[in-house]
């Protein structure tokens, strides 16, 4: 498999100018948007809990030229997500882009959830995807290059997902969280997006619900591709929604799944 830079497909400049926020970026999913992100040229503001994990994904991120601001923080706290938005007008001046990453799963069925582990996942991705966007809105209004959101939420919003119904009711509530904002901020200019990942290689989520359960080959063959996806795959279809290509694009869903979604609803 290439690496990274030599995988990309857009011109190297594309986001220079503009500041992205990622959520949940010191590993996974987010890191790896916040890698693409930082190769085309935008300011960082990256978002996690673990300050070592997050300092250590900065420094890699550096490495790669990007300009990093690293801000540890939980996204269920609205008063730390406010400080977040002003250190990063403090920093950049602006903020053109944000993107919802941070989320929380484990495979659980659901008469042995406790609320407390139901709360803490509806916490995480819905209600820290309402206080990120809450606490960005003014910031991304005033954008010289028309705010972008992109929420990451599932395709399993429609199916449901067994043993993982507390990550698919909040990932149902983010996706129209994107269709309602798309609708009251489109006059602002800000364009607001789903992106439905599937199981990506090298994350927690593959980790933890299929590669730890001794399901990783099973998963591969519920999948159209028959494979994992790579961070990068998730990360450039971002780049396409927040490049002008992605311009009249808003309230959608771009799935990024290998297929998954429409295979097992056919197995
Ligand atoms: N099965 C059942 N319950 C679980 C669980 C599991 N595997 N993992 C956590 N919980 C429950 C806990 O028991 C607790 O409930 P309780 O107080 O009734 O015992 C509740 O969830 C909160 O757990 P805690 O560890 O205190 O929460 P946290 O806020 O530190 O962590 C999580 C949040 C639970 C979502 C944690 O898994 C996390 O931080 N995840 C981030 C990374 C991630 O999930 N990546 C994959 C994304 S696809």
């Amino acid at each position: 498999m290439k690496n990274t830079q030599d995988r990309l497909v857009f011109r190297p400049d594309l986001l220079k100018g503009r500041t992205a926020l990622i959520t949940g970026a010191s590993s996974g999913i987010g890191q790896g948007i916040a890698e693409v992100f930082g190769m085309l040229g935008a300011n960082l503001v990256i978002i996690g809990r673990d300050n070592e994990k997050l300092n250590q994904a900065a420094d890699e991120l550096r490495e790669t030229g990007a300009e990093v601001l690293a801000l540890s923080a939980d996204v269920r706290d609205y008063e730390s997500t406010q400080e977040v938005i002003k250190k990063t007008l403090e920093t950049f001046g602006a903020l053109d882009i944000l993107i919802n990453n941070a989320a929380g799963n484990f495979h659980c069925p659901f008469e042995q959830l406790s609320p407390n582990g139901w709360k803490a996942v509806v916490d995480i991705d819905l209600n820290g995807t309402f206080n990120y966007c809450h606490a960005a809105f003014a910031a991304l209004k005033q954008s010289d290059y028309g705010g972008r959101i992109i929420n990451i939420s599932l395709a399993q919003v429609i199916s449901g997902w067994p043993g993982s119904a507390h990550a698919a009711s909040a990932k149902a509530g983010v996706t129209t969280l994107t269709r309602s904002l798309a609708v009251e901020w489109g006059p602002y200019g800000i364009r607001v997006n789903n992106v439905l990942p599937g199981p990506i290689e090298n994350t927690e989520g593959v980790r933890r619900l299929y590669e730890a359960r001794g399901e990783a080959e099973k998963e591969k063959n519920r999948m159209a591709l028959g494979v994992f996806g790579e961070k990068d795959d998730i990360a450039q279809a971002c780049v396409f929604l927040v490049s002008s290509a992605g311009q009249f694009i808003t309230g959608s869903d771009l799935t990024v799944d290998g297929g998954r979604w429409l295979k097992r609803s056919w197995t």
